[in-house]
């Protein structure tokens, strides 16, 4: 009887699959090595329990690269970072993006200031949400603000309002639109809320 196509593609595609599927793991245990080195300060599998150091757990990897890649070049300021990401060629940083992409971002909950967090959910809906969906959870090239760490997000706002972190034209807008109606004050508000979402 003649073998039909799929009985002759089979033994390749049993080959191909497994190939790939040894490398997957080969690349899982490297990217695990490469990301025990960040979990001293970024905690366990990324969610981190330090104020000013980021959860970087559920980045999307668009925004974990784009970040590591503009520490290393010094396009985007730093206390630690610039030093720790030159010591990683492009294909670890990749890596360790799809590895920390796969980890919840665990919110245990922070100590946020009820009333601010109140007063900055409307705010936020007004000026952010259009880019920050989901209350923040979503991290698709903005990196994540629900559940994130108030101090963190506090220096973030202090260097996107110095200029000393580049916006995007359309983010600058928006903040100079909150600036404009309300004072650099405004942005309390709207940190304390994203720090408390669950
Ligand atoms: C010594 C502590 C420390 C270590 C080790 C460390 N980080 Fe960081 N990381 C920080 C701090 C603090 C920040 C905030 C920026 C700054 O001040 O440097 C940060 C910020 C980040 C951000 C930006 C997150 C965001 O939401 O924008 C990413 C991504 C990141 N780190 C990845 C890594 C990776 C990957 C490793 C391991 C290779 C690592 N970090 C190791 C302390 C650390
Ligand atoms: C038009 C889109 C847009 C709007 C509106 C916007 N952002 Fe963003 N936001 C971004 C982008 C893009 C980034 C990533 C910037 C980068 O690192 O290059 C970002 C990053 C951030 C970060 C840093 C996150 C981190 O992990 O370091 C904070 C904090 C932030 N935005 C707060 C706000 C607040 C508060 C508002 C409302 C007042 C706002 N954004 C409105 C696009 C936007």
């Amino acid at each position: 009887m003649k073998k039909s196509i799929f009985g002759r593609l089979l033994p390749v595609v049993v080959l191909v699959g497994g190939a790939s599927m040894a490398s997957t793991a080969w690349a899982q245990a490297g990217a695990e090595m490469l990301a025990n080195t960040c979990a001293g300060c970024h905690g366990p599998d990324g969610s981190s329990n330090g104020p000013a150091t980021p959860t970087i757990a559920s980045l999307s990897t668009d925004y974990f690269v784009m970040s590591m890649k503009d520490y290393k070049s010094g396009k985007r300021p730093s206390t630690v970072m610039a030093r720790i990401a030159k010591g990683y060629s492009d294909d670890d940083i990749a890596a360790m993006a799809k590895y920390f992409q796969t980890k919840p971002f665990q919110r245990p909950g922070q100590k946020v200031d009820a009333d601010k967090a109140k007063a900055g959910k409307a705010l936020a809906k007004k000026y952010c949400e259009s880019c920050h969906e989901d209350e923040g959870r979503v991290g698709e090239g903005v990196g994540v603000l629900a559940g994130q760490m108030l101090p963190y997000l506090q220096y973030s706002m202090v260097d996107f309002l110095s200029l000393k972190r580049e916006t995007e034209k359309r983010q600058k807008a928006k903040f100079d639109a909150l600036v404009k109606d309300l004072g650099e004050e405004a942005f309390q508000p709207i940190l304390h809320y994203y720090a408390g979402v669950k």
